[in-house]
C-alpha cells in the first residue's frame, strides 16, 4: 500500500503528540504526584462529630515529619478554622462535610478538594515555604458561602530531632488532643 508522503508526515505528528501527552501525564502523576482527589472512605454525615478521626478535628503528628489535618466543613465555616503545620512536612488533609457540599482549596497551592456529605476526602501536600495560606470554600453553599474560609499557617521547618519528638507538635495540635 502506498501512503502519501504528507499523510505519513501527519501520522507521525499524531504519534509524537500522543507520546508527548502520555509522557506529560505520566510525569504529572508519577513524578509530581498530582492525582484526582478521590473518595477515601464513607461516613454517616449525621455522626461526623462522634466518628473518628472527626471527633478530634485538628492537627496531629502521625509519623516523624508527617501530619494529619482533620477538618470538617459546615455551613459556613471550617472546623478548625486555623491550623499550623511546619514547612517541609508531609501534610495529609482528611476532611468531610456535615451538611451540604463544600469545597476546600488552599490558596496558592494545588490542594483542592470537594467536601461531600457521606464521603471522606483525603489529599496530601507539602508546604515548602513558611507563610499563610487562605482556605476557601469553592462550592457555592448558600448565603454565607463567601464568608466560609480558614487559614493554614506554615511555620518554619524544625530540625529532624524536634520533628521526631512528639513533645514539640505545633501549638494547635495540643488544643485538639
Ligand atoms: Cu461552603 Cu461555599
Amino acid at each position: 500500500m502506498k501512503v502519501h508522503t504528507y499523510e505519513k508526515a501527519f501520522l507521525w505528528v499524531g504519534v509524537i503528540v500522543l507520546i508527548a501527552c502520555a509522557g506529560a501525564l505520566a510525569y504529572a502523576s508519577l513524578g509530581m504526584g498530582i492525582h484526582l482527589p478521590g473518595a477515601s472512605g464513607r461516613i454517616d454525615p449525621a455522626r461526623v462529630y462522634s466518628t473518628a478521626p472527626f471527633n478530634r478535628p485538628g492537627v496531629r503528628l502521625t509519623a516523624p515529619n508527617r501530619y494529619e489535618v482533620v477538618m470538617i466543613g459546615q455551613a459556613w465555616a471550617f472546623n478548625p478554622p486555623e491550623v499550623r503545620v511546619p514547612a517541609g512536612a508531609e501534610v495529609t488533609f482528611t476532611a468531610t462535610s456535615v451538611d451540604i457540599i463544600h469545597g476546600l482549596a488552599v490558596a496558592g497551592t494545588r490542594l483542592n478538594m470537594m467536601l461531600i456529605p457521606g464521603q471522606i476526602s483525603r489529599n496530601t501536600i507539602r508546604f515548602d515555604e513558611p507563610g499563610e495560606h487562605l482556605i476557601i470554600c469553592h462550592e457555592y453553599c448558600g448565603l454565607g458561602h463567601h464568608t466560609m474560609s480558614g487559614k493554614v499557617i506554615v511555620e518554619p521547618a524544625r530540625t529532624s530531632a524536634e520533628a521526631a519528638d512528639g513533645e514539640s507538635q505545633p501549638a494547635s495540635a495540643e488544643h485538639h488532643q
